[in-house]
């Protein structure tokens, strides 16, 4: 049982509100377009960056900012978020036809509007960044950079990119760090790191910080590989086996199940000491990270 699921059933409520009020703002000249960019957007889903973009927020604590402040930020990484799912599951990609346990965008609205609610809502995430209120233009821009950068081709398009290459091929451990900070990694370092900057880090701070965050996303994405092998699609609310189906080289298929537990567990005491500094407005974060390996979904 996660003994935080109360705020994070909160905080998932608060930034989907955001959302909704965020899409409302924007003049989206063509209606299926809207339609197609809030069915993915409001389709459910963990909202995990924002909230883990928060709880590093709450962790620092200086001058009793919290994550809350910054529901702006917190939304546009769900956007990007959201858009990197739409187009990872396209044909061309992964070719999945389920995600949050409804068809995926292309299925529904065709590859051609898939694509542009993909670009329209990685769009208006940095759009919706610069609304942020209340933070100083310095800070702001940084955070806009860090978003930018991570998801972007040092980031999370780079890892797809050597995601795609390495689909039918042996790579090494390496390779597959490497993709894996890339796809996954980058983004929650980013969420992570943004939530700190915004709150007043000091150095200090933020490289422990990202030592955890980096030690998440690994975590993360290997029990995102073991869930594509060992899950249930109806709780999942994706296929399984779709790595499998696509050749990819993944910590199951390069390691084993019980090899890939073993790092991730390891990963998990990594991100849990990179916190020791913190006091106990770090708990939020020291339990989710051992949530998370326990997660059907
Ligand atoms: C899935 O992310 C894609 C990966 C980066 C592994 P999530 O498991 O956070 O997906 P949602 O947002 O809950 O649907
Ligand atoms: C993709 O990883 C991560 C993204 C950048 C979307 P996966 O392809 O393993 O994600 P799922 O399993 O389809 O959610
Ligand atoms: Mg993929
Ligand atoms: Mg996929
Ligand atoms: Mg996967």
């Amino acid at each position: 049982m996660f003994k935080y699921k109360n705020l994070l059933e909160e905080r998932a409520k608060l930034v989907e509100e955001n959302l909704i009020r965020e899409l409302k703002l924007t003049p989206i000249l063509d209606d299926k377009l809207a339609e197609a960019m809030e069915y993915s957007l409001m389709a459910g889903g963990k909202r995990l960056r924002p909230i883990l973009f928060m709880a590093a927020a709450d962790s620092i604590n200086s001058h009793g900012i919290k994550g809350e402040n910054f529901l702006p930020v917190a939304s546009a990484l769900e956007m990007i978020h959201t858009y990197s799912l739409i187009h990872d599951d396209l044909p061309a990609m992964d070719n999945d036809d389920y995600r949050r346990g409804k068809l995926t965008n292309h299925k529904v609205f065709g590859e051609a509007m898939a694509i542009l609610a993909g670009d329209a809502l990685l769009t208006l995430a940095f759009e919706v960044i610069a609304r942020q209120k209340n933070v100083k233009y310095p800070v702001l821009l940084e955070v806009a950079m860090e978003i930018a950068k991570s998801a972007g081709a040092s980031g999370m398009v780079g890892g797809q990119a050597i995601d795609l290459e390495s689909e039918g091929k042996q790579i090494d451990l390496e390779t597959l760090k490497k993709l894996q900070l890339g796809k996954t990694g980058a983004l929650f370092r980013a969420a992570i790191r943004s939530g700190a900057l915004l709150a007043g880090a000091n150095s200090k701070q933020l490289n422990a910080l990202t030592i955890y965050a980096d030690n998440f996303g690994l975590a993360f994405q290997i029990t995102d590989d073991i869930l594509d092998v060992q899950g249930e699609q109806e709780v999942l609310g994706k296929p399984i086996g779709s790595d499998e189906r696509n050749l990819k080289s993944t910590y199951v298929t390069l390691t084993s199940l019980d090899d890939a537990k073993k790092i991730a567990q390891t990963a998990i005491k990594n991100a849990l000491n990179a916190l020791n500094d913190f006091g106990d407005e770090a708990d939020f974060l020291r339990e989710i990270v051992k949530y998370l390996i326990e997660r059907k979904k």
